[in-house]
């Protein structure tokens, strides 16, 4: 009827709005199995289900960290651990003051025919999936897409050859809009994640064009399916130099690219941004983020925060080592860096 339609309405822009307060970002700890155990693997932790389970306790008991999260996104595996007394993670968090989310996604696989890309997968059985996380908690949930540029086929102007093509961003762009209404007939906020790959050579330049063709086809696609744009958030990459481009510009210079990119895409309808870091070193994604805000944060429609696995994970893991001893040590540093990410929100990080 329509009074339920207008009640999960509220109910969305109730939680768009709660995860955009206070000054606060997302924790992005929805690792999947083979990530986490890849990123275990490199420090020399065991790739086992009891260190995933030790490692997001160890994040969602760590004290006051929700003076700077407003909210957590969960992986599937986790979302059904308990911490070491048998209290679910997602009651920790909710008892915590933090909003629990969940990825939905299963994954980006090759695309065929199209060398070098992926599309996601996941929208199979979503609707019921979704029912269920709605039913044991969460609020919100992501889906990632991931598009690669490819310098030499932009240069060279091969046909089919230029990544991202129009296949890959239409196709990924399609898949998060359907997934966006599902979430939102669930009673979910979606994030819609649209990564542009820092990896590779191309310039700044070459970044802002993909990502601003990306966002447009993302944004084309959730008007298509109806999606409302106050109930969702956007998790971006910032357009940056590819990793191996030799011209690295300055943190003033990524801002305004990155904003301008994003002032030309997406309506002042949608409430929040919240980017990924991306394989940024995390004083890089502050330092960027405060740019941002410190310059324009007064003119911009929508909340630009941050929504970071990496950048705020990897210091602490590294504290951790897989080691009852360091707890407490890498609690110390994941509430710091969390706390270093909200001060970029407000335009007021010193590194
Ligand atoms: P990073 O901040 O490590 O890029 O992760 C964000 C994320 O959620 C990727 O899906």
């Amino acid at each position: 009827s329509s009074s339920q339609a207008i009640g999960s309405t509220s109910h969305l822009l109730e939680t768009a709005k709660r995860l955009m307060a206070d000054d606060k970002g997302l924790l992005a700890m929805d690792e999947s199995v083979a990530t986490c155990n890849r990123r275990f693997a490199k420090l020399g932790i065991a790739q086992s289900l009891e260190m995933r389970r030790a490692y997001r306790e160890l994040i969602v008991t760590t004290p006051r960290l929700s003076d700077s999260i407003s909210g957590a996104i969960l992986f599937d595996e986790t979302i059904h651990q308990h911490t070491q007394d048998g209290t679910p993670f997602i009651n920790v968090l909710i008892d915590a003051g933090i909003i629990p989310g969940i990825k939905v996604d299963a994954g980006a696989v090759d695309m065929a025919g199209h060398p070098g890309e992926k599309v996601t997968e996941g929208l199979d059985g979503l609707r019921e999936r979704l029912e269920a996380y709605a039913l044991m908690g969460a609020r919100f949930a992501k889906w990632r897409a991931v598009f690669s540029i490819d310098v030499d086929a932009i240069q060279t102007r091969v046909i089919n050859r230029v990544t991202p093509s129009i296949a890959c961003i239409e196709a990924n762009a399609h898949a998060l809009a359907r997934y966006a209404a599902l979430c939102q007939e669930a009673g979910l906020v979606p994030i819609v994640e649209p990564e542009v790959m820092i990896n590779g050579s191309h310039t700044l330049q070459q970044c802002a064009q993909v990502t601003e063709s990306v966002l447009q086809a993302v944004f084309q696609h959730l008007n298509e399916q109806g999606v409302l744009l106050e109930g969702l958030l956007l998790k971006p990459s910032m357009v940056l130099p590819g990793l191996l481009c030799p011209v690295q510009e300055s943190v003033e210079t990524v801002a305004d690219m990155t904003v301008s990119c994003l002032l030309r895409t997406v309506p002042a309808a949608v409430p929040g941004i919240a980017f990924l870091s991306g394989g940024q070193t995390p004083e890089m994604a502050s330092a960027r983020l405060n740019a941002m805000n410190s310059r324009y944060k007064s003119r911009l429609p929508w909340a630009l925060t941050f929504s970071f696995s990496r950048a705020i994970e990897l210091p602490a893991l590294e504290v951790w080592l897989g080691q009852d001893d360091n707890v407490e040590a890498a609690q110390k540093v994941l509430q710091q860096g969390a706390a270093n990410d909200k001060a970029a929100r407000r335009g007021e990080y010193s590194a």
